[in-house]
């Protein structure tokens, strides 16, 4: 995710500053890099380096950049390291058009190969980097600039909210958007495009929302908009923004971490868009291991028990998932220089993980990892990592960061499944065809269910504990929930496998303990249906998520939270842990808490 923002103000203006307080307020979105470029007459001048806003302008003064007309960009690295090259704004041959980008362009490699065959010259790694050329190329064949950009925009698959200004069209802005946001700003004889309303809300409450598949042309006699399919015209009525620029950061959210929640279908579309043959590289190396070890923290290391589970029954893989503390106790005599490690991280940076990663290294062992942070110190150690591309995640309770991270270890052991034939082809593509409809289901749970969620946790507060249960691949489930639920309310959660909750938990319950059950209708139904009657028959409170239809789980319930569609096991937990994310959220905000800062945690635990 990063941050754009694009502004075409009066004749004699000087964009540069008010691209440059825009960005400020769009580092939420992104800030490994930022840039601008101003046009002045047909002159464009572009400033841009790796590092945060202000240590750029330190050092080139983003403000002295001449001419009314700009665009900047603070950028959340998804394809090409954080370094100058691939900073935005990215510009073709003659440097006359340049371009930045929020998203994923799918197609970029076949597009940049057919351009280099006709002479094009690339500067960097990006995905983003085709599309001025592309522009360019268009513009040789006698389009104009709009036709141009129109047709390259047509071309581009993927996410994508671009933004084009260039030399030959001077007073000009040129933006489109697909799946990534983009808005506009109506000022007083001055026009504004942006990731989101904060960047302009000092500026303009008057904004017009551009929709999928639309692109904006914005010049000093206004704002005009068109379909991107046919050009055709589109009128759309001004609205007025209330919000504060704190919540407009939020998109109206109360906290990031519920815009974040609430991210997580888009996350994980985004996720599922890394190209195979990163997914290739680890399936080799995985393949030809002498041993397999996952290491990771917290949230990430629930993940990695997914990623474990997974790998074990689809592709015959032992990858033995290791809280990373205790590597070096428990697994770092048994590495060797055949022995692979994978570490998963949201931050890149998590002391913990990257000593593991360090000791393992240091035997000659191999380091792949999952990481959401490119540049972090964790994807500096790996022998070759894959992106999560959930974008930031600022709120300290990691959610989308786990559901991402969960479908790249699916699509993982689907690979090496399908390589290793271990499973059935179909079996795979059941599996991979469940995987990509995760994000429509999640979004129907954040739709429809949120009000049932708010009165569980009205009625969990004042527990003095809350038990979360699940079986096989849900296990991890109910520790996530459990470690979400205590690190928001300091509720003292509990999470057992269900079937080990006989020998010791159950001594704790009583009449009205809640007990929250992660019950998908897979191969462990009928047992946990018995652990659920356990408790039950003790007095504990029986909360059950549970897939809709099941009436055996639902009336032995005092409450339910149904997930619409019967999914293969393994996909269960990135649908059936958003509930609990809720819960957590929710539970916490009752009892007066900030869920964005809860206390004695930090975001990225960079210290032993
Ligand atoms: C999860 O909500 C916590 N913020 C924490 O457990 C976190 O998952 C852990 O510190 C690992 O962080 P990482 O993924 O950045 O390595």
């Amino acid at each position: 995710m990063c941050g754009i923002f694009g502004c075409v103000l009066h004749e004699g203006a000087h964009a540069a500053p008010i691209i440059h307080s825009a960005l400020k307020r769009l580092e939420y979105r992104g800030y490994d890099s930022v840039g601008e470029v101003t046009i002045d007459n047909d002159r464009l001048t572009v400033k841009k380096d790796s590092g945060r806003l202000e240590e750029v302008h330190a050092k080139y003064n983003l403000d002295d950049l001449p001419g009314p007309v700009g665009v900047g960009h603070t950028r959340w690295a998804t394809h090409g390291r954080p370094v100058y090259e691939n900073s935005h704004p990215l510009v073709d041959c003659k440097s006359r058009i340049a371009v930045v980008h929020n998203g994923i362009i799918e197609n970029y490699l076949e597009i940049k190969k057919e351009l280099e065959a006709k002479g094009h010259t690339f500067q960097s790694r990006t995905d983003t980097e085709v599309v001025p050329h592309l522009v360019e190329d268009y513009l040789s064949h006698g389009m104009s600039l709009e036709e141009a950009f129109r047709k390259t925009v047509n071309r581009l698959e993927g996410a994508y909210a671009i933004v084009l200004t260039s030399a030959e069209q001077p007073k000009t802005i040129l933006c489109a958007r697909q799946e990534s946001p983009l808005v506009l700003g109506l000022g007083d004889g001055e026009y504004y495009c942006a990731s989101d309303f904060a960047a302009f809300l000092p500026l303009t409450r008057k904004a017009v929302l551009l929709d999928e598949g639309e692109m904006a042309v914005l010049d000093p006699k206004g704002v005009k908009i068109l379909k991107l399919k046919n050009a055709a015209p589109v009128k759309r009525e001004a609205i007025t923004i209330t919000w504060d620029p704190e919540s407009a950061k939020k998109q109206g959210f109360r906290h990031f971490m519920l815009k974040e929640i609430h991210e997580q279908a888009q996350a994980l579309r985004d996720a599922l868009r890394t190209e195979q043959v990163y997914y290739d590289q680890f399936s080799r190396k995985i393949i030809e291991a002498d041993k397999v070890f996952i290491v990771a923290c917290g949230t990430s290391y629930h993940a990695g028990l997914v990623g474990s589970i997974a790998l074990a029954k689809i592709a015959g893989i032992n990858a033995r998932a290791v809280i990373a503390s205790e590597f070096s106790e428990e697994a770092l005599d048994l590495v060797t220089s055949k022995t692979v490690v994978l570490a998963i991280s949201q931050s890149g940076e998590t002391m913990d993980t990257l000593n593991a990663v360090r000791d393992a290294k240091a035997k000659g062992a191999t380091i792949l990892s999952v990481l959401n942070v490119l540049g972090s110190t964790l994807m500096r150690l790996s022998t070759v990592y894959i992106d999560q591309n959930a974008g930031p995640e600022i709120g300290v309770a990691s959610t989308k960061a786990f559901t991402s991270q969960i479908a790249v270890l699916l699509r993982l052991a689907a690979t090496i499944g399908r390589k290793k034939g271990e499973v059935s082809a179909k079996e795979i593509s059941e599996l991979e065809n469940a995987l990509h409809k995760t994000p429509a289901l999640i979004q129907s749970i954040l739709n429809t269910k949120v009000e049932d969620v708010k009165k569980i946790a009205e009625e969990c507060d004042g527990a003095s504990s809350v038990c979360f249960l699940g079986r096989g691949i849900n296990v991890p489930t109910a520790l996530e929930g459990r470690l979400k639920l205590l690190e928001l309310s300091y509720v003292p959660a509990i999470a057992y496998p269900a079937g080990e909750s006989k020998h010791g938990f159950i001594a704790l319950i009583e009449e009205g303990f809640p007990v929250i059950f992660v019950a998908p209708n897979d191969d462990t139904h009928k047992r946990i249906v018995g652990n659920i009657m356990e408790m039950k028959d003790r007095g504990a409170r029986i909360i059950s998520i549970i897939e809709e239809g099941d009436e055996e789980i639902r009336n032995l319930s005092d409450r339910v939270i149904e997930i619409s569609e019967s999914l293969p096991s393994l996909v269960t937990p990135l649908v059936y842990v958003v509930p609990l994310q809720l819960l957590a959220y929710y539970l916490s905000v009752i009892k007066g808490h900030d869920p964005d800062y809860p206390r004695n945690l930090a975001k990225s635990v960079t210290v032993e």
